[in-house]
Formats: C-alpha cells, structure tokens, sequence
C-alpha cells in the first residue's frame, strides 16, 4: 500500500476516534481526575547531640515514630565533643534510617572531646555556648538554603513520645511555637517572664501553665529546647542564633540569644499545652556527672511508664543489657499477685532500668481463699478488728497481702540472711532510687544503728511527730503509719515480727507493724501483742510512692474485696480501701468517695 492509500484510510478513523472522545469528555464530566492532593510541607529536624548516649535511643524512637511522612523530613545531625558512645548510636541509626528520609546531612566530630575551660560535660563555659548558637545557626542556614518551610529544634533528651507532635504544632500556624514539655518536677522549656537582664523571672501564670490548669497556645517571652519554626513567615529571615543581634547585651546564651532575636523581629514565641507531647530531663546542675545526668534520666523515662504517654527506644540502635545487682542485700523480693501482669511487667522493667535485681513471690491470692484454707494456715482475726473508716473486718486480699509478707519473714528468718528488701508491685520510685538505698545503708551501718525494720515507702500519718535519727541522714524514727510499699528489713527484724504469731489474730499488715514498734493508735489492738519493741525506722524523703490512688482514673483495687469471716456464700465488696486516697484522715474523702464507702 502507498504511504497516500494509509493516509486516507487512517485519518478518517482518526476523526471517529476524536469524535468519541470528545463524546466520552463531553457525557462524563463527573469523571475528570481530581486535582491531587498537597503534599504536607517540608520539615528539617536538627539534631544536635552531645554526651547522649543514655537518652539517644529514646530519641531517635520517638522520631521515628512522628506520624509524619519521612520523605518530607531532611534531618540534619551533628555530634561532637562527645565522650560516650553517642556518635556511634546516631550513625548507627541513621545508616538504617536515612533511605526513608528526604536527606541526611551528617557532621560527626570525634575530636576534641571537651570545650575550652570546661569543668565537666555539664558545664556551659562561654565557648561551648558559642559552639552551640553556630551549630544552631548552621542548621536553619541549611534548611533556608533547601527552602524547607519549617525547621524543628529538639534537644537530644526531648522525648517527643506524642507521634502527632508535629503535626498538631503545624496546625498552630505560629512562626515560632513550642509543645510544652513534662518533666519530674515544675521543670519545662518555656518561660513566662524575662527579666529586663534576660533571665527568668517568676510569674503568676507559670504553673497553671506548666500543670495545665490553663490549657491552649500562649504567647511566652521564651521557649527553648524543642521548638518548630515556620520559614516562610515574613519576618523569619531576620531571626539567627549567631551571631547575636547588633544591641545584644543579655547573657551569652543559645536560648536568649534566640529569645531576644525574635523580640528584636518583633515575632511572638508561642508555647502549646493542649496535649501531653513528651518529656525533657531535668538539665543537670554544672558540677554533674554523666552518670548524673544518665539516673535522671532514667527517672523521667519509669515516670513516662506510669503517666504515659510511654517511652519506647528505636529499634535501630543495639540496646545493652543491664548489669543488674542486689545492692548489698541478701534477697529483694517483690510480691505481685500473679494476675496482675501488668504490675510485674511495669516493676520488672523498672528494677532492671533501676539495675537492681529482684525475686518475684506470687502473692497469695486472697481471692483463692476460703475458710477452710484460712482455718488449715490457722489464720483468725485479732479480736475487734474492723476499719474504724468503713466497719468492715479484714478482707480476703488483706488475708493474702498478709500471708504474702508473712511468708518472706519466713524464709529471711529460715535461710538466716542479714537483710532483705520488699517491694510491693504498684510502686513509683523517686529520682536516683538505688544511689540513695545505698548510701543511707552505709550510714546506717558507719553509725551501728541497731534496726529491724527501714521504711522506703509508706504512709505517714503523723509526720511533725517523727525524730530524725542522728548522724544519719534522711532517716527518721517512724511513727505510726500505713502502707507497706516498701521497707527493708533485717533477720532479727523478721524474727521479731514472727514470734508475735501473727496469723492468729491478724490484722491488715500494714496495721500490725505499727503495733509491733508500739505505735498503734488503738490499745486494744496492742494488748493482743507483748513484745512490741521493733525497731522501725523511715527515710524522709520516702523513696517509693504509691503509683495511683484510690478515686484516681487508673486505680484499680487490685485486692479481692470480700470479706472471709462474715459469710463464705455472700460477696461482700469493700472497693479501695480509704488509706489508699491521697489525703490520710476521712476529711480529705471526696464527697462521692465516702458514699462508696
Ligand atoms: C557504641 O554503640 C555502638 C552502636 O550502637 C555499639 O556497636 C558499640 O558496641 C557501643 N560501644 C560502647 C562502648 O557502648
Ligand atoms: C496562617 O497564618 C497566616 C498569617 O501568618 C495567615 O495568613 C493564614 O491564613 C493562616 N493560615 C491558616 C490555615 O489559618
Ligand atoms: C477451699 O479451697 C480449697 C482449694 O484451695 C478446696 O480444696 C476446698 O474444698 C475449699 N473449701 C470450701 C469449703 O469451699
Ligand atoms: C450466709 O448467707 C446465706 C445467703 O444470705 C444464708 O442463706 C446463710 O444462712 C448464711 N450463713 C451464715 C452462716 O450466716
């Protein structure tokens, strides 16, 4: 066929095929593609990490974790002057991590490991904080040269456990803005007032904020630590960390020298408590250590456990296990109730971040128990005993709590150990737990105090009526009290507590002991037992706390709440019991709480 023929043969079926097609158009106009969707704005994470070795992998977990997409995140990371393990750890994870992310840009310095004039890795002389503003400056330099839209700042030791953190800063749409971070304590990284000098100054407003009693985006003269800036605001241009602004005159700071950078641009700092976020550390003084600052840490991270939202590492960056010891103990003993894993779970973690190893006993049951069993143990109940706050006898899980406790008394006194520590399993530790455990046993043996039985968690129900114990630090000698959270105790302790025959006239454990070092309010109670001479000591502070109370949203009553001597066939329920509120006498119970009881 001549190329012509084709020609004339084809264009015909060319114009059908226009023709259809624009019919095609024309009948189904519903059918054009929709315009696509925006892709969400660019984000470069800077990284700046120091000494972190302990909370990196926390870190770089709860990065990974932001619900954000990964291809629009550059992250931008430096490590220097490091004497841990923390280069390695970043370079670790962000081999694995960095195909996701849009681009890595990575600047490790291995040397030198310390600044000029430095007194320890806490310490800020004037060159580590000029180091820092360069670095500071380095980064948004890098990401207004890539026109990212919006840069995130977070400290190494910034938890950012909420994974739509940034998501929820975006839609703030602020040029400068802050999520307010939690701490162990009042700590956070925002202020409410600067003082004409630039430091901090006190303010009405700070707690309800940082507490949120207050809850929303409040404009603050400063935030720091982790912050989101949105570049393509006007007015963005004009903020750097360094060099500090021409009139700078405050202190040689990263975080003033970018505060007063953005007063002088006339751009408000915005800090957000509508969530929970995440956590930051406490700064460690100057003067600390790594290691210091490493328990603090730990501290932060078993609070995010209990009050959440929880921590959890990378699954990036190798995890070494813990070198777990007994603190000088013959045997640490946790009671759990064996359906309580949840309990175990959270404590075994703790004890292992805490490196303190501990002996799980399945508590007795109390729920298990019947009156034929209470009568084989040859358990009663102590003559007139019922709670003076709700009338009810001793229930089934203060039976078992009872039989638990009972039973390590036991195998202390049998296996002739010099001392041991209990712990129930519901408990919250205070900061630097096992440094402070040893450190009042060393006293307590420089000073030969003659002991039985050292209360770490209780409690106190008299506290002005307590003496502190001399030449030892924060020990006092105990008062009457509840609670048997946690103590320590010795043989001849336990022997003491033995040759009472507790089981015969039982009582709540956390009664008895207070009988036996003869500080029971009730005579009546006291006159079933004749050797009340245990000698019962507490820390002040206390190092354990309860981690709910009774009328809290996560309270559970974990003890079986019927009674064994009333009837076995009816279930008598006496939910949570008082002692278990914050506050101690009856006054403190909420209106609806005292009509539960
Ligand atoms: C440092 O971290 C790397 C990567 O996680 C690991 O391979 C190395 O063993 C660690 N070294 C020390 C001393 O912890
Ligand atoms: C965000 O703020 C800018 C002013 O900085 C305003 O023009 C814009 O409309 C805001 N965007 C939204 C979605 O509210
Ligand atoms: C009490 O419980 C035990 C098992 O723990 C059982 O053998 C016994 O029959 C029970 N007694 C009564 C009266 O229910
Ligand atoms: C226990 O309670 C049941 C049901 O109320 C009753 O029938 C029974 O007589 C009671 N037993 C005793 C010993 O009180």
């Amino acid at each position: 066929m001549k190329p012509a023929a084709a020609t004339i043969m084809i264009l015909p079926l060319l114009v059908l095929a226009a023709l259809l097609f624009r019919a095609e158009c024309y009948f189904s106009e519903e059918k054009y593609p929709e315009e696509s969707k925006m892709q969400p704005p660019t984000v470069v994470i800077a990284l700046l990490a120091r000494n972190a070795a302990h909370s990196l992998p926390y870190y770089l977990g709860a990065l990974e974790r932001l619900n954000y997409p990964k291809e629009r995140i550059s992250v931008w990371a430096a490590t220097d002057h490091n004497s841990d393990n923390t280069t390695a750890i970043l370079k670790e994870w962000l081999t694995v991590m960095q195909k996701y992310y849009h681009y890595v840009e990575w600047r490790p310095m291995d040397k030198p490991t310390s600044y000029a004039g430095e007194l320890g890795p806490k310490h800020w002389p004037n060159s580590r904080y000029e180091y820092v503003m360069k670095l500071k400056q380095a980064a948004l330099n890098f990401a207004r040269k890539r026109w990212a839209d919006y840069i995130l700042y977070a400290d190494t030791d910034n938890i950012l456990t909420n994974p739509d953190t940034l998501n929820l800063l975006i839609a703030e749409n602020k040029s400068v803005v802050a999520p307010m971070l939690d701490s162990q304590g009042a700590y956070s990284n925002f202020w409410c007032g600067i003082t004409p000098q630039g430091y901090y100054r006190r303010t009405a407003e700070y707690f309800p904020t940082r507490y949120r009693h207050r809850v929303g985006c409040f404009p603050v003269p400063m935030v720091h630590s982790t912050l989101l800036l949105d570049l393509r605001k006007e007015g963005m241009k004009k903020l750097a960390f360094y060099p500090p602004h021409e009139d700078y005159s405050w202190p040689y700071d990263d975080i003033i020298v970018f505060a007063f950078s953005c007063r002088a641009a006339a751009i408000q700092m915005y800090v957000c408590n509508k969530e929970r976020y995440g956590y930051l550390n406490v700064p460690a003084k100057p003067h600390f250590s790594l290691e210091d600052d490493r328990l603090n840490f730990v501290h932060v991270h078993l609070e995010s456990m209990i009050d959440g939202p929880p921590m959890y590492p990378s699954r990036f960056v190798h995890m070494f296990p813990k070198q777990r010891d007994l603190m000088g103990f013959d045997e640490i003993y946790l009671i759990n109730l064996r359906r309580r894993t949840d309990r175990r779970d959270r404590m075994l973690f703790s004890l292992n971040e805490l490196e303190i190893d501990v002996k799980v006993v399945d508590a007795v049951d109390g729920n298990a128990l019947n009156s034929s069993d209470i009568k084989i143990l040859g358990v009663d109940l102590l003559p007139g005993y019922y709670d003076p706050f709700s009338g009810r006898t001793l229930t089934k899980g203060e039976v078992g709590c009872f039989l638990s406790h009972y039973h390590i008394w036991k195998e202390i006194v049998d296996t002739q150990m010099d001392k041991a520590l209990i712990f129930e399993d519901d408990v919250r530790f205070e900061a630097n737990f096992k440094r402070r455990v040893l450190m009042l046993m060393e006293e307590v043996e420089l000073v030969e105090l003659d002991w039985d039985i050292i209360y770490l968690g209780r409690k106190q129900v008299n506290p002005g009526k307590e003496a502190a114990v001399e030449n030892v630090q924060n020990l006092v000698v105990a008062d009457y009290s509840y609670w048997t959270l946690s103590y320590i105790i010795s043989q001849q302790g336990a022997q003491k507590l033995l040759n009472a025959e507790p089981l015969s006239k039982m009582l709540p454990v956390d009664e008895f002991l207070p009988i036996m070092y003869n500080k029971h309010p009730n005579e009546d109670y006291m006159s079933h037992f004749l050797n009340r001479n245990l000698q019962a000591f507490s820390t002040r502070p206390l190092l354990v706390q309860p981690c709910h109370y009774a009328g809290d949203a996560q309270w559970v009553s974990d003890t079986e709440t019927s009674t064994l001597w009333d009837n076995d066939s009816v279930r008598t329920d006496w939910r949570g019991s008082h002692k278990m509120l914050k506050g101690s006498a009856p006054e403190f119970l909420s209106a609806a709480y005292r009509d539960e009881l």
